[in-house]
C-alpha cells in the first residue's frame, strides 16, 4: 500500500520525487508504457531491484489447465493467461567495480516523470556507489504511438567528480524469473519459462531474440539496435545465447563527460508466421524506427499526443488533484486502446498481469465509450477484435443449447476463460454491453462500413442469444432467468433488470439493423419473423419493480432478501468476498458494485427522476463498492439526482484509484475501466451527457469544489467543446458540421457562429443518501 504522497501534483506529468523501494511494483504500473501493442511496465531501466518485471504483447498469452474439484458439462477446459514476453528494456551499469543498484550505495537523488504530452517517461538519478564513485544516470523512455512495434530507451551516464571507468550492458532478456505466482500450481507451472528458444543473435549493435510458446504455439521475436556515443576508446561488443543477447559498451569517463545509448526495441509475434518471417519483421521495423531516428520518434510522439489532447483533454478548475488523475486516466486508457489494432483491451491493459491479462466487459462498458468520443478509431478496432472472436462465441453458445452468440465473460483469444459458472458465463449481459458498444459507436461516427462489415452481425448474434436465452411465460411476459448482472454478490437471478433492460436494446438494435442493411439480414438468414420475434420479446421484457417500497428491483426477489448485516461489518472484512462464502453474499442484500444503478445510466429512459431518487436512495445503503467498476457509476447517478457533493467524493474514488492505490492492488497492473470512469464522472457525471436518439445531451451541473469544466467530444464529423461554470454552460463548435443536442431537455443548435450559450437550472435539493458502514467513497 502506499502510505507516503507518492507523487507530485501537476497538471501534465506525474512526477515522483523519491524512489520508494516498498511499492516498487505499484509505480511500475503507473509509470508503465504501452500503445495497446506492446507494454513495458515502469521497471527500472537496470532491471533491478524490481516489483514485477513486465513486458507484454497483446495477445501473447500461454494455456494452462483449469482447476475443477468436481467436472460439468461445458466448463472450458484450458485457461489463457498473458506472459511476460522478451524484455527489451534492460540496461545494466557497472561503476568502476560495481554494479549499479540501488539497493547498495547512496542514492543522492532520483526522479521519475510521467510526461503526459510528450508520451515518454523520463528518469534522473545521481548515485554514488559503496566505494564512493559517483554518478549521474539519465533514460528517457517511449513505446512509440506510431510505430507500434517499437520502443526505444536512451540512456545515458555521467561521471561525477572523479573519473570513472563505466560498462552499460543493454540486453534481450527472455523467461526472466518471476516473483512466485499464487493460485493453481499448475498454472504457475505453464508460466515459469513459457519462452522456447528458437533464435539467438548479437553483432556490435544488434540483438535479436526468437522464441515460441510451448502449448499456444506462438512466435515472439524482439530485437534491438543500438546507436552510441562515448569518449575516444569506447569499445563495444555483443553475444548472446538462447534466452539473453547483450551488448556490452565499455568507457573510461572524465568528471562531466557522458556515454550514451539509445536502443531501438522491435517486437513481433505471430501463431503462423515462420521463424526466418518473424526475425525479418522486427529488423523491418527497426530499420523503419531508425530512419526516424531516436529525435523524429520523440517528434512523432509529441504530434500524435498534440492531436490526441485537442480532441480528448479535460480541464478541471479548482482541484489541481482531479486535474493531474483526469489527465493521467484519459493518457492511460489512450495507450491500453490506440494501438490495440483487433486485439482486446484488457481490463489492466497492458500494465501487469493482473486479471491474467484478460478482457472483460470492461472494455465496452467503461473504457470505449471514452473512446468513442475521443479516439473513435481505437472503438472500431476493438469492435472489429469482437467480430473476429464470433466463431469462438457461436461454437460456445451451441454448446450452452443456445442460439447465436454466447461472447466469454473474461478472454484474451476469444474463448472463455472463466472457471467459475456464478460469475463467469452466466455474466450474459456481456453480450449486451458489447451490442450496446455497437450503437453507441455507430450513432457517434456514422461509420456505415463497419456497421455493415462487422456491426449488424454482432448484433444479429447476440440478439438471438437473448432470444433463446430468454422466454415468454403465460401472459406474454418476456423472462431471462437465471443470469448473473453487474453485481457479483447476487448470482444467477432471474429478470436482472440491467440484462434485461441491456438485452430489450439489443434485440431492438438488431430489428433497426437488419432493416438497414436487408442484405446482410439476407446473407445471416435473418427473416421478418425472426426480427418480429426479436421486437415482440424486447417490447415484452419484464422489469421487476416493488410497488410497497416504490423501487425497481436490482432482480426478481431483491428486495424481499435479508439484508445483510452491515453494522456487524468489520472494516476489515471487505472485501466481502474474500472473508465471506459466496452463499451468504448471494441470499443477502448486499450489492458489490452498480448494477441497477448502472441501469439508470445507460437506459435513462426507463426511469424518471423520482424513480431516479428514489431507487439510488434504495441501493446506496447496500453498495459496499467492492469493485473499482462501482465509483464512477455511482459519480453518474449521484450527480444526475443532484448529490454533487457525493457525485464529486466518488469521483475522486474513481480518480485516484491508482494513483493513490486505494485496492491495494495497482501493483498487478492500473484498474483501466476505473481510469475510464474518471473521465465518465466527470463527462457523463458533472457534464450529464446521454446519448439521446440520433444525438447527444448534456445536462451539466458542477459540484461546489470546480469552478470550471470543460472538455471536448467528437460526434458525427463534429468536434464539440462543452465549457461548464457554476451558473452557465457554452457548447462551442469548434470545427465540422453544426449539430444540435439538448441542454438539460431544451434543444440547443451549436454552429460556428460562436458559443451557444445556456444558463443552468437549479439543482433538486434532496437529503444524500448513506453508504454502509465503512463504506463511504474513499480517496482523501
Ligand atoms: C468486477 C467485474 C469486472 C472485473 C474486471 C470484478 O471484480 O466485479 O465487473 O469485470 O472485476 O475488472
Amino acid at each position: 500500500m502506499i502510505t507516503h504522497r507518492s507523487y507530485t501534483v501537476e497538471p501534465w506529468c506525474v512526477r515522483e520525487t523519491e524512489l520508494h523501494l516498498d511499492v516498487l511494483a505499484q509505480s511500475e504500473s503507473v509509470f508503465a508504457l504501452s500503445n495497446g501493442h506492446v507494454g513495458w511496465r515502469g521497471n527500472l531501466d537496470e532491471g533491478e531491484p524490481h516489483g514485477l518485471p513486465g513486458s507484454y504483447l497483446n495477445g501473447v498469452h500461454e494455456l494452462h489447465p483449469l482447476p475443477y474439484a468436481e467436472a460439468g458439462y461445458g466448463y472450458p477446459e484450458s485457461g489463457q493467461s498473458v506472459i511476460d514476453v522478451t524484455n527489451g528494456k534492460i540496461l545494466r551499469l557497472l561503476v568502476d567495480d560495481e554494479p549499479f543498484d540501488l539497493r547498495y550505495g547512496q542514492v543522492v537523488a532520483h526522479e521519475r516523470v510521467l510526461d503526459l504530452r510528450r508520451g515518454v517517461l523520463e528518469r534522473t538519478c545521481e548515485w554514488t556507489s559503496p566505494a564512493g564513485s559517483t554518478v549521474r544516470v539519465r533514460s528517457t523512455r517511449l513505446v512509440s504511438l506510431t510505430q507500434r512495434a517499437v520502443a526505444a530507451v536512451a540512456y545515458e551516464v555521467e561521471a561525477v567528480g572523479d573519473r570513472c571507468r563505466v560498462v552499460i550492458q543493454s540486453e534481450l532478456v527472455a523467461n526472466e524469473s518471476l516473483p512466485e505466482p499464487d493460485g493453481d500450481p499448475r498454472a504457475a507451472r505453464a508460466l515459469t519459462s513459457p519462452l522456447e528458444p528458437e533464435e539467438h543473435f548479437a553483432s556490435r549493435n544488434k540483438l535479436r531474440l526468437v522464441h515460441r510458446t510451448r502449448r499456444s504455439g506462438l512466435r515472439v521475436a524482439v530485437a534491438a539496435d543500438h546507436t552510441v556515443t562515448g569518449p575516444p576508446r569506447t569499445t563495444i561488443s555483443g553475444e548472446s545465447d538462447a534466452d539473453v543477447a547483450r551488448l556490452t559498451v565499455t568507457a573510461v569517463l572524465e568528471p562531466g563527460r557522458r556515454l550514451r545509448v539509445e536502443k531501438l526495441v522491435a517486437h513481433g509475434w505471430s501463431g503462423v508466421r515462420s521463424r526466418p518471417a518473424m526475425s525479418g519483421q522486427v529488423e523491418a521495423a527497426l530499420a523503419a524506427a531508425a530512419h526516424s531516428g531516436w529525435d523524429g520518434l520523440l517528434a512523432e510522439q509529441r504530434e500524435y499526443l498534440d492531436d490526441f489532447w485537442s480532441r480528448a483533454d479535460v480541464e478541471v478548475d479548482g482541484d489541481e488533484e482531479i486535474q493531474q488523475a483526469a489527465r493521467f486516466a484519459l493518457f492511460h486508457v489512450l495507450q491500453a486502446g490506440a494501438r490495440a489494432e483487433r486485439r482486446a483491451i484488457p481490463a489492466k491493459g497492458l500494465t501487469g498481469s493482473g486479471y491474467d491479462g484478460h478482457a472483460f466487459w470492461d472494455t465496452e462498458t467503461f473504457v470505449l465509450p471514452l473512446l468513442t468520443y475521443t479516439a473513435p478509431d481505437a472503438v472500431a478496432e476493438a469492435l472489429r477484435w469482437r467480430h473476429d472472436t464470433l466463431d469462438a462465441a457461436r461454437e460456445r453458445a451451441a454448446q450452452l443449447g443456445l442460439d447465436g452468440a454466447a461472447f466469454p465473460w473474461r478472454t484474451i483469444e476469444g474463448s472463455e476463460g472463466s472457471a467459475y459458472w456464478p460469475a463467469g458465463t452466466a455474466a450474459f449481459h456481456v453480450n449486451a454491453d458489447i451490442a450496446d458498444a455497437v450503437v453507441r459507436y455507430v450513432t457517434a461516427t456514422g461509420d456505415t462500413d463497419f456497421e455493415r462489415e462487422a456491426g449488424v452481425e454482432l448484433l444479429v448474434e447476440t440478439a438471438r442469444l437473448w432470444r433463446s436465452l430468454g422466454h415468454h411465460d403465460a401472459h406474454g411476459t418476456f423472462h431471462i432467468d437465471g443470469v448473473t448482472g453487474p453485481d457479483e454478490y447476487s448470482a444467477v437471478v432471474d429478470d436482472n433488470t440491467y440484462t434485461n433492460l441491456m438485452a430489450r436494446a439489443n434485440l431492438l438494435a438488431a430489428a433497426d439493423a437488419v432493416e438497414r442493411h436487408p442484405q446482410q439480414a439476407a446473407r445471416l438468414g435473418v427473416d421478418e419473423e425472426e426480427s418480429a420475434a426479436w421486437r415482440d420479446a424486447a417490447e415484452a421484457v419484464h422489469l421487476p419493480y416493488n410497488d410497497d417500497l416504490g423501487v425497481h428491483e436490482q432482480h426478481a426477489g431483491f428486495t424481499r432478501y435479508q439484508r445483510w448485516d452491515f453494522e456487524n461489518t468489520a472494516p476489515g472484512q471487505y472485501p466481502l468476498m474474500l472473508h465471506f462464502p459466496y452463499f451468504d453474499l448471494y441470499r443477502k442484500q448486499v450489492v458489490k458494485q452498480a448494477d441497477l444503478v448502472l441501469a439508470m445510466y445507460l437506459c435513462g429512459s426507463h426511469f424518471d427522476d423520482e424513480q431516479v431518487a428514489r431507487n439510488f436512495a434504495y441501493y446506496e445503503p447496500l453498495t459496499v463498492r467492492d469493485s473499482s467498476l462501482s465509483a464512477c457509476v455511482q459519480a453518474v447517478i449521484a450527480a444526475q439526482a443532484g448529490h454533487l457533493r457525493l457525485a464529486y467524493d466518488y469521483t475522486v474514488e474513481a480518480a485516484l484509484m491508482d494513483l493513490a492505490d486505494l485496492e491495494h492492488n495497482t501493483r498487478d497492473g492500473l484498474h483501466i475501466a476505473s481510469l475510464a470512469g474518471t473521465w465518465t464522472a466527470l463527462v457523463a457525471g458533472f457534464g450529464g451527457l446521454r446519448r439521446d436518439g440520433d444525438s447527444l445531451a448534456f445536462a451539466p451541473r458542477l459540484p461546489e469544489r470546480f469552478s470550471r469544466l470543460a472538455f471536448h467530444v467528437q460526434f458525427l464529423g463534429s468536434r464539440l467543446r462543452v465549457e461548464i461554470g457554476p451558473d452557465k454552460a457554452a457548447y462551442t463548435l469548434l470545427s465540422g458540421p453544426s449539430v444540435t443536442i439538448r441542454h438539460h431537455g431544451t434543444p440547443v443548435r451549436v454552429n460556428g457562429d460562436g458559443p451557444a450559450v445556456c444558463p443552468m437550472p437549479p439543482t433538486p435539493v434532496r437529503p444524500a443518501p448513506a453508504q454502509p458502514p465503512h463504506r463511504g467513497p474513499g480517496g482523501r
